[in-house]
């Protein structure tokens, strides 16, 4: 067994994130004695959402979602509380979040918002839920102004990762889950970056110990950062917290805009992290070798490196981004392997240079 079979992430009420084939028989042990439980999935998962409702003693209200993003609504949002009042949930009851990383995200914000916050617990099933989405606490949805831009911190009783649930995932979304957990070598545990880089074709299989590993690599990475700065409040100065996690992002957020979300999220994060790694280079953070690494790793897996936009639209996108203080923009980069800072404000010229190295 894996010591990180179980990961503790301690914000503020700890709890643990369960990774391995059949972590789902773990459901009934944390609902308990909970009389009803909202049991929110994505549609692709209805058969085994019927099996794990079957296995609970608690009353079950079945919530299927919408796929993917087109859960994050405000109209699915109301759709789910007006569920929730009919069925007379009460502060004391459960909600259960089953599917990808937009599910979980959705259900997070139910629970977090009903009766202004009622337990919830995740059961993410794809690579980036397990990973990125589903650990830490960050719910919301998407409005037309953008994603995730309504929302709340509110961390589950509970998360596991069943990763039997990979077998199904087809192969493009388990790799660009995988730049998820790259994105944690980078900033973290170089381990990670070995560990694809020693067999990139097993990295991408979905019942290899390898892709186990690195999986609660990156959960333990996440698990680390968000349990010194849940609510992403501890940057200062090019001191970097929760922010960390956004490497790659600011640029990624663009694309994904840019490409009206028809990129996958690690797809657009791998380019943005190639971004700033030519930023962090023409900055004198990082040497060469660091700087081409986040090529080769990323094309190892067949993942895209490269992405041509046009420069001026994708500076305006990168204004809105989350990380952004009045005016200036803000980036993660790195200042050496697994050592990420902020970089605040930079040259107008050198952002567009190391723009024209991705292109
Ligand atoms: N996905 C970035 C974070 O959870 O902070």
């Amino acid at each position: 067994m894996s010591e990180l079979e179980t990961i503790r992430v301690s914000a503020e009420k700890p709890y643990d994130v369960v990774t391995r084939v059949g972590a789902l028989e773990l459901l009934p042990e944390l609902v308990g004695e909970t009389e009803r439980v909202a049991l929110l999935y994505a549609p692709v998962l209805a058969e085994r959402a019927k099996e794990l409702a079957a296995g609970l003693s608690a009353q079950v209200t079945m919530i299927e979602l919408p796929d993917a993003e087109a859960a994050k609504t405000a109209d699915v949002l109301v759709q789910c509380w007006d569920k929730l009042a009919e069925d007379g949930f009460t502060r004391s009851d459960l909600l259960v979040a089953f599917g990808g990383g937009a599910t979980t995200d959705l259900g997070g914000f139910v629970a977090a918002s009903w009766l202004r916050g009622i337990r919830f617990v995740t059961l993410p099933s794809t690579v980036l839920g397990m990973v990125d989405a589903a650990v830490g606490g960050k719910t919301g949805i998407n409005i037309a102004a953008g994603k995730n831009l309504v929302g709340a911190f509110q961390e589950p009783i509970g998360v596991l990762c069943d990763l039997s649930l990979l077998e199904t995932l087809p192969a493009d979304d388990l790799r660009a889950g995988l730049v998820e957990a790259i994105k944690c070598g980078f900033i973290a545990d170089p381990v990670i970056l070995d560990l694809v880089e020693e067999d990139p074709a097993d990295a991408l299989r979905w019942d290899s110990d390898r892709l186990a590993e690195i999986v609660r690599r990156g959960i333990a990475v996440k698990a680390r950062v968000v349990s010194g700065d849940l609510k992403e409040a501890t940057s200062q100065g090019a001191t970097v917290g929760r922010e960390q996690l956004n490497y790659g992002h600011t640029l990624a957020h663009a694309i994904e805009k840019l490409e009206n979300y028809s990129w996958r999220h690690g797809e657009a994060v791998g380019v943005g992290m190639v971004y700033v790694a030519e930023l962090a280079r023409a900055l004198g953070k990082i040497d060469d070798a660091l700087a081409d690494r986040h090529r080769t790793v990323l094309q190892a897996i067949g993942a895209p490196v490269s992405y041509a936009g046009d420069w001026a639209d994708l500076r305006d996108a990168m204004s809105l981004d989350k990380k952004t203080r009045g005016s200036t923009l803000r980036f993660v980069i790195l200042n050496g392997l697994g050592s990420p800072e902020i970089c605040a404000g930079p040259d107008e010229q050198v952002l567009e240079d190391s723009y024209g190295c991705v292109v």
